[in-house]
This record gives structure tokens, C-alpha cells and sequence, in this order.
């Protein structure tokens, strides 16, 4: 078991990355919180496998609810938002109430934007199933889509605590572990090259991912995380960086439709383009090639389908959080283990990309 802390300049908060921890560390947790009631937002197939159990672990002490969500990304919408707040005025969830974001990183943003804004903000803590979260679960950006782009609309708020029993994720289906895994090789880019020479040395096919690698990898990449989060909480500089990939993930995801291409798939493809143009921009020898047929070999899409126009998705990018004044922001690798930005004017980015999608990237 480990515990690590996370410090922002809104407040520090602990998670806990371990085995078997719910009954210790989640129980401790909230009886420091002492509820007044607890609301559990929970995926829909985590609730199957894993609710009954932690419902009557709470319901021991606690007056617990359970909303359940249907599972994928197409659900972290403003419907469903506007579902939960109604659910919790009418069990009379009050300000002294704590929700539990029961999933993956669909449920941890969306349950943590109900937690911002129910009643102005009541405590939330994070109980993250699948691998993405230990990405989407900390560091505090909560957010549901609209179907004009990705986390359009959301806060900043930071969980009380983050508990990450890894008993979970043994039920986490192969896709989905692919999916976490992208963010994992994120933070590697971007932050940790050692980190990065590790998974590229040592895991060829998902099956190498043993315990003892999942758990590394985790706290690995939470780490290089919580550094930039400590940074940079609000993203006013240094946190774009943990976008890498995004700008053109994002794109795709919201082009194709919600939860038709993975979160991480999406992601996988942003990197490729990224190191490619960061190796155009920068002048440097970042492996791309190298790169790219270790993503085939772990199963990820290796380019943007054929079906998504590039114009598309540069309106799109236009979009993007990171875009201003007409301009596309991307975040590009100056060195393996090192990120910064680059703006492009939309129709410069528009002959890359297409470029790129003619080299062959598929
Ligand atoms: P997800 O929450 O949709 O979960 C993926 C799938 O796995 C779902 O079908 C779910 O039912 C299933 N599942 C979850 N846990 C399981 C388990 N233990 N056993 C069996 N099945 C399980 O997707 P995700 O990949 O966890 O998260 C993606 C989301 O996270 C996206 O919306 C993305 O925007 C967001 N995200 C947020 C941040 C952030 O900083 N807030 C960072 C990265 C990603
Ligand atoms: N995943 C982007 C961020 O947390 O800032």
C-alpha cells in the first residue's frame, strides 16, 4: 500500500493506492468527514460486480444512496448531470452530505461536478476502477461534454481523498486497460523518461502487465501528475502539458461520436501526431517510428479513421480549451520526458495533419 498527497493551492489531499483498502482506508477517510449522509454515484457495471459489497460496508455506520449511471463516455452529459442533482434534492442530500464517484473517469468527472456544484460544493471522494483514472482521478478537473467538444463545461474542484483499490481492476476488460494505459505512457512523454523507457522496454503486449508493473505505472504516473498539479492547479501555464495527445484525442472522440473510440485510443493517436510534429518542429530524433509500431503491437489505432474528415476536426481543435484568437495550441515533445507548447494558425495545422494522415499512419 502506498499513500501519496497531493498538493494544490486550493488544499492537499491524500490517495491511497493499495489492495484490499476500502474497509481501512475508505472508512477511515470518512469518518474524519463525519456525513451526514452519503450519496454513491456508481458506473453501472462497476455496480454489478462490486456495489452490493460497498453498500453494506457503509450502510453499517452511514445513511447511504446509490445512483448508477449507465456505463460510457456518451453519459457524462448534461442529462445525466441534471438526473443526479434532481435525485439528490429529492433524498435531501444537504451540505454536510459526501458523494463517492464509484468508476472510472466517466463516473469521477461527472460525479465530481455534481459534488462542485450541488448546493454550491459538498465534499467528494474518488473511488477509481479503472487504469485512466489514475489520471482522471486526480488533480481536480471535473467536466461533462456537450456535443460541441469535450469537458466543455466544469470546475476545478479537488476530491477530499482518493482511494485506489486495485482488487478492482481485475475485472477491467481489455480495451479499457489499453485506454489507462495511453495515459500512463502520457505521463512517461511528458514528465518521466524513465518511466517511459520502462514500459517501452518491458510491456510489448498488455499480458506483460503484471501486478507489480500495474501498481509502479500507477503511482509512476501520479506522481508526474501531482508535480504538475501542484505546480499549476488551474491550468495557467505548465498543466496544458498534461494534454498531450488531447487536443487531437479530443477531436476525434467528439467527432466520432461519444464512447465510440476510447478515451486512451483517441489519446494514442493525438501522441503519434504530436511526436511527429514535434520531430517536424523541433528538429529532433524522438523515435517516432520506433514508437509507433510499439503502439500497433499493443493493439492502439495508429491513425485517424479514415471515415473523420480533417476539416472537421480542425474546427474542432479550434475549439479546444488551449485554442485562442484563431490559433491551435498543441503540446509537443522538445525531448522525451520534456513537453511544451506551440500555437499553429488553423491552416498550417490543417496541411500537417493532412500530410500526416497521407504518410500512411494507419
Ligand atoms: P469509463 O469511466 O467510461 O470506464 C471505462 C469502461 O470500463 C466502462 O464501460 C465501465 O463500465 C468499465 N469499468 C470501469 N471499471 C471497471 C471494472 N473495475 N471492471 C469492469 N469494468 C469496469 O472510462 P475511463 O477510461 O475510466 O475514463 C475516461 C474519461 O476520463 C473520459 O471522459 C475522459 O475525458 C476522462 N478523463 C478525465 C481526466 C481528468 O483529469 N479529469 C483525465 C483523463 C481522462
Ligand atoms: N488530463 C488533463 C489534466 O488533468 O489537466
Amino acid at each position: 500500500m502506498k499513500d501519496l498527497l497531493i498538493e494544490t493551492a486550493s488544499g492537499s489531499y491524500p490517495v491511497s493506492v493499495g489492495r484490499n483498502i476500502i474497509d481501512t482506508k475508505l472508512l477511515g477517510k470518512i469518518s474524519e468527514l463525519k456525513p451526514s449522509s452519503i450519496l454513491i454515484i456508481a458506473d453501472a457495471a462497476v455496480q454489478t460486480l462490486y456495489g452490493e459489497q460497498l453498500l453494506q460496508a457503509l450502510r453499517k455506520s452511514y445513511k447511504t444512496e446509490v445512483y448508477v449511471l449507465p456505463s460510457g463516455e456518451e453519459h457524462k452529459s448534461f442529462e445525466s448531470f441534471y438526473d443526479i442533482q434532481t435525485y439528490a434534492l429529492k433524498l435531501g442530500l444537504d451540505r454536510k452530505s459526501l458523494i463517492l464517484a464509484f468508476g472510472g473517469g466517466v463516473i469521477g468527472d461527472l460525479a465530481g461536478f455534481v459534488a462542485a456544484t450541488y448546493m454550491r460544493g459538498i465534499p467528494f471522494i474518488q473511488l477509481p476502477t479503472t487504469l485512466l483514472a489514475h489520471d482522471s482521478a486526480v488533480g481536480g478537473k471535473v467536466a461533462i461534454n456537450h456535443p460541441e467538444g469535450k469537458n466543455m463545461i466544469g470546475a476545478f474542484y479537488q476530491p477530499a481523498g482518493v482511494i485506489y483499490d486495485l482488487a478492482f481492476l481485475s475485472t477491467l476488460p481489455r480495451n479499457e486497460l489499453r485506454s489507462g494505459f495511453a495515459e500512463v505512457i502520457k505521463h512517461g512523454l511528458i514528465g518521466n523518461i524513465d518511466l517511459f523507457k520502462q514500459l517501452a522496454a518491458g510491456i510489448y503486449n498488455l499480458d506483460d502487465i503484471d501486478d507489480e508493473k500495474l501498481q509502479h505505472m500507477i503511482i509512476e504516473g501520479i506522481r508526474v501528475k501531482a508535480a504538475v498539479v501542484k505546480e499549476d492547479e488551474k491550468e495557467t501555464g505548465v498543466r496544458a502539458h498534461l494534454n498531450f495527445g488531447h487536443t487531437l484525442g479530443h477531436a476525434i472522440e467528439a467527432e466520432a461520436g461519444y464512447g465510440k473510440i476510447s478515451h486512451g485510443d483517441g489519446v494514442a493517436i493525438g501522441m503519434l501526431f504530436a511526436i511527429w510534429l514535434s520531430e517536424k518542429v523541433n528538429k529532433k530524433d524522438l523515435h517516432y517510428e520506433k514508437i509507433k509500431k510499439w503502439f500497433k503491437g499493443l493493439g492502439f489505432p495508429i491513425g485517424v479513421p479514415h471515415s473523420l474528415p480533417t476539416e472537421s476536426l480542425i474546427i474542432r481543435m479550434l475549439k479546444d480549451k488551449k485554442s485562442h484568437s484563431g490559433t491551435i495550441t498543441m503540446v509537443l515533445l522538445n525531448a522525451i520526458g520534456e513537453a511544451g507548447t506551440s500555437s499553429f494558425e488553423s491552416d498550417q495545422l490543417r496541411s500537417l495533419l493532412e500530410k500526416w494522415r497521407q504518410e500512411g499512419s494507419d
